[in-house]
């Protein structure tokens, strides 16, 4: 390879390295969610609210309700209390009694085990497509995160209904009708920042769900770290002593 077509090959290699981010991030920002795992609370809150809206229709088949009761510090006696409503042991999953072949028949599409959606979809877009559902002009729930879903709008009560508003785009000769933004009709019974956290909480769940591990992982972590400090601290006060009688 002469220079030449050296640096055109470096060239190209940087351009689709610049260009990957914006691939990655697809065509709309998504708002920051703010969600943290390590805020308990917010995962139990999260939790609360999975069993109660989510779980009659997904199921979490690798979260065992014992492990919650570990990791979010809640005892099992109060998990049984607060969290399991179906017929279940403390050691079993979060799985669901709906056959998914009804599933299927009702909603058109099984809805997904929500084990790793969190790692999926990520923060930001369980934030964003929880605040995105809509009613349309013939009553049917719909959603601007994920088109068509055939998810209903289930925190309704909670959020209050939106609807669209729409904006006239011109594509050349002609004219489109996109959305604009959402605006709520109804209210529920959170303002629209209760609703935030609460979705919020909802998202630190699922993100949680999605690797269980990651609480212990980080402050695991920082310990790792604070060790590997000390260690190099050690480890230079060993070379000095060694290279002093060298020197
Ligand atoms: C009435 C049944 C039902 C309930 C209750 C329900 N969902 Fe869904 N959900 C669905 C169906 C069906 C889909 C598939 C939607 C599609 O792909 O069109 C879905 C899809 C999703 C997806 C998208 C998965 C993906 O990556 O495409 C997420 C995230 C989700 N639901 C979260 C939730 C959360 C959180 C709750 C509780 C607040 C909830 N759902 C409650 C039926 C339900």
């Amino acid at each position: 390879m002469g220079p030449r077509s050296f640096r055109v090959s470096v060239a190209l290699a940087l351009q689709v390295l610049l260009a990957m981010p914006a691939l990655a991030v697809g065509p709309a920002q998504l708002e920051p969610s703010g969600v943290n795992i390590s805020d308990t609370a917010a995962l139990q809150r999260g939790a609360r609210l999975f069993v109660n809206y989510c779980l009659s229709c997904h199921s979490a088949d690798y979260m065992r309700y014992n492990r919650l009761a570990e990791d979010l510090d809640l005892g099992e006696e109060l998990v049984m209390d607060n969290l399991v409503f179906r017929d279940a042991k403390i050691g079993e999953t979060m799985s669901i009694a709906m056959d998914p072949e009804d599933a299927d028949a009702w909603f058109g599409k099984a809805p997904p085990d929500l084990s790793l959606v969190g790692r999926a979809r990520g923060p930001d877009w369980l934030y964003a497509f929880l605040r995105s559902f809509y009613q349309d002009d013939a009553g049917g729930w719909n959603n601007t995160v994920l088109p068509n879903a055939a998810m209903p709008h289930v925190m309704w009560p909670l959020q209050g209904i939106a609807r669209p508003v729409y904006a006239t785009h011109r594509v050349g000769e002609r004219e489109v009708q996109v959305i604009e933004k959402l605006e709520l009709a109804s209210p529920g019974s959170m303002t629209p920042e209760e609703y935030d956290g609460a979705v919020r909480d909802l998202a630190t769940f699922l993100v949680y769900l999605s690797e269980p591990a990651q609480l212990k992982r980080k402050s695991i972590g920082i310990w790792v770290l604070l060790f590997l400090a000390v260690l190099v601290l050690l480890t230079y006060l060993l070379k000095a002593e060694y290279w002093r009688d060298v020197h």
